[in-house]
């Protein structure tokens, strides 16, 4: 792969998006083993550099390095000091002389992680693990990774073949909604999900898009019933931010019960669904707002295998960014 980093899902082009998928694949067939350890990176130092919290993003991605002998140094802004206003700067000279291999960053300022990796204060190789409301590659490769697995086969089906490699999403349906405007998932997703082939629709009500959503290349829909009508494959539903929207001082939409009526995966919807369409969520989810409980924990939902699968993503990015056979650089 001719990557020096993953930023953003736009720097991939078809045939490295299906490498990520098709390596990805291939670390997934390794953790049904009693060792689920390789020795790939062994003796290298990478760092969890986390200014925004995170739960399942930072587990996935220090999990991925261990399965892959990398030693893992996890460093959250809370406590550190960040918080006596170092700057990023700073932080990233402080990694480079440590001696790290790689940087893991997650930031609530978008394009974070581009500067962390082109503004010439280390030569690492950068995964963005989420920046603002810009971009979450390795989110959208779960995603993308968890579709193709259900879209051409049950992956609750032992006897099936291993997916073929090179395997896109032609002629898939994904509806995503919700908070669309604060989520980095959905712009990453849209990219990734219509570069192997997919249709995205996003819904949300107007105060919930992004300026110049018109230019993406998805449809919008502002009805949540016309957009399940279509039968899609996949119907991914985004947290409703509020510490973002609290932060912009609110007035997104009049109310929790009114935003669970237009737009939530309630009951009704849950049961009108077709029988093949999956559930998906990045979570963290809030039950009873964007997502009911019948819906999160009936066997339709993936977000349980989402997050298995973002270990194998994850242990594939850094396969390929680091490791010598991975990438032709070194
Ligand atoms: C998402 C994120 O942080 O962008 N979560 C995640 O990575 N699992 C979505 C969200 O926070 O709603």
């Amino acid at each position: 792969m001719s990557l020096d980093h993953l930023i953003s899902i736009r720097d991939l082009d078809y045939r490295e998006a299906l490498l990520l998928l098709d390596t990805a694949e291939q670390m997934a067939a390794t953790q049904f083993r009693r060792v689920k350890k390789l020795p790939t990176l062994h003796g290298r130092t990478v760092v969890n550099l986390f200014f925004e919290d995170s739960t399942r993003t930072r587990l996935s991605f220090e999990a991925a390095a261990k399965r892959l002998s990398a030693d893992v140094i996890n460093f959250s802004a809370k406590g550190s000091s960040v918080s006596k206003g170092e700057s990023l700067k700073d932080t990233a000279l402080t990694l480079q002389a440590m001696g790290a291999d790689a940087v893991i960053v997650r930031h609530s300022s978008s394009g974070a992680a581009h500067r962390l990796a082109h503004a010439g204060w280390m030569d690492l190789p950068v995964l963005n693990a989420g920046d603002g409301t810009h971009q979450h590659p390795t989110q959208a490769l779960l995603d993308a990774m968890t579709l193709r697995r259900h879209f051409h086969r049950d992956p609750t089906d032992p006897e099936v073949e291993p997916l073929a490699p090179g395997t896109d999403l032609a002629g898939a349906r994904v509806v995503i909604v919700g908070d669309v405007l604060h989520s980095r998932v959905a712009r990453s997703n849209v990219d990734l999900l219509t570069l192997l082939g997919a249709s995205v629709t996003l819904v949300a009500p107007p105060t919930l898009l992004p300026v110049g959503v018109e230019t993406w290349n998805c449809e919008v829909e502002y009805d949540f019933d016309r957009a399940l009508a279509q039968e899609p494959d996949a119907v991914m539903m985004l947290r409703v931010q509020r510490e973002r929207m609290s932060a912009a001082g609110g007035g997104f939409f009049p109310s929790p019960g009114e935003y669970h009526l237009a737009y939530g995966l309630d009951r009704q919807r849950f049961d009108a669904l077709g029988p093949d369409t999956i559930i998906m969520h990045p979570g963290p989810m809030n039950r009873g707002l964007e997502i009911s409980a019948e819906a999160a924990d009936s066997p339709r939902s993936v977000v349980v295998e989402q997050v298995a699968n973002g270990v194998s993503v994850r242990m594939a990015a850094l396969y390929l960014l680091l490791a010598p056979e991975g990438n032709p650089r070194d």
